[in-house]
């Protein structure tokens, strides 16, 4: 299955909105969205495909002849269908999944090295456990190093979602800093955590060949020639 990982932007928020009020009990305005991206523009990510299956339900009603019952419109310039719905970020490309991302602008930060913020990630329940979010989180965590400056970023997590404790603790490698009381509405507990960015680690060379620890990484070459080695050995050799 084919998944896309790139930069969000102000026409994927209706389904960035959409998919955290699926998947989280923590919601925010539109405009919070607009803040993020209009402010970051390179901090948040969405993960999203085109190998899209109809639904149910959709099959459902197809069969039934309420086809008008699907919202949808006609593109008067192409005629094209455009499903009216908050999963789709565009005809055919549904979004599965999002950061949204920051950098700590409180007036109480004055003091502090610049520094990022995560304030929502998620994946759609189907394409969960496929390394998206852990995807999304080193887009995410490299863009406020490297265009921001950021020199830590931070987040909260409920004490209880085991699945994201799992993602940032063990695999971003995020330290616990505190235990904040009652940080949720429901009056769950947070746990506070922060990772100090560094720009080596975070370049995506170095987490792409994770999940094989005994495998040694190729070393940069920076002696040959593509051109020259092409003439004298041919292709088969050559690794893209
Ligand atoms: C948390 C969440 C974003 C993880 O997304 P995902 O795409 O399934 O995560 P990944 O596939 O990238 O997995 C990253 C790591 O977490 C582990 N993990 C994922 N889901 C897990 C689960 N339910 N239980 C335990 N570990 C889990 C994976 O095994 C992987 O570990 P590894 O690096 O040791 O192999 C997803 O479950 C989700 O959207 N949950 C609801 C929203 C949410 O809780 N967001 C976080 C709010 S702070």
């Amino acid at each position: 299955m084919a998944i896309t990982i790139r930069r969000a932007t102000v026409n994927d928020m209706i389904c960035m909105q959409n998919a955290n009020l699926h998947n989280l009990p923590e919601n925010y305005m539109l405009k919070y969205y607009m803040y993020h991206i209009l402010s970051w523009p390179e901090a948040s990510f969405v993960a999203t495909t085109t190998d899209i299956e109809v639904l149910e339900e959709e099959k459902e009603q197809l069969a039934q002849n309420k086809e008008s019952e699907i919202l949808s419109l006609e593109d008067t310039e192409t005629g094209a269908i455009i499903k009216l719905d908050p999963t789709y970020v565009a005809p055919g490309e549904k979004l599965v999944g999002y950061v949204l991302a920051k950098m700590n602008d409180d007036a109480d930060q004055k003091d502090e090295p610049l520094n990022g913020h995560i304030t929502s990630l998620s994946v759609m329940r189907t394409y969960r456990r496929m390394g998206l979010a852990e995807k999304l989180m080193r887009q995410a965590l490299f863009a406020l190093r490297e265009v921001y400056q950021a020199e830590y970023v931070s987040l909260h997590v409920r004490e209880s979602n085991r699945a994201a404790l799992h993602l940032y603790r063990d695999t971003l490698e995020f330290e616990v800093l505190s235990v904040e009381k009652s940080y949720y509405q429901d009056g769950e507990d947070a746990y506070a955590m922060k990772k100090i960015l560094d720009l080596d680690e975070l370049q995506v060379s170095n987490f792409a060949h994770r999940g094989n620890k005994s495998e040694q990484k190729p070393e940069d070459d920076l002696q040959s020639d593509l051109l020259a080695d092409i003439i004298s050995n041919g292709t088969d050799n050559i690794v893209v």
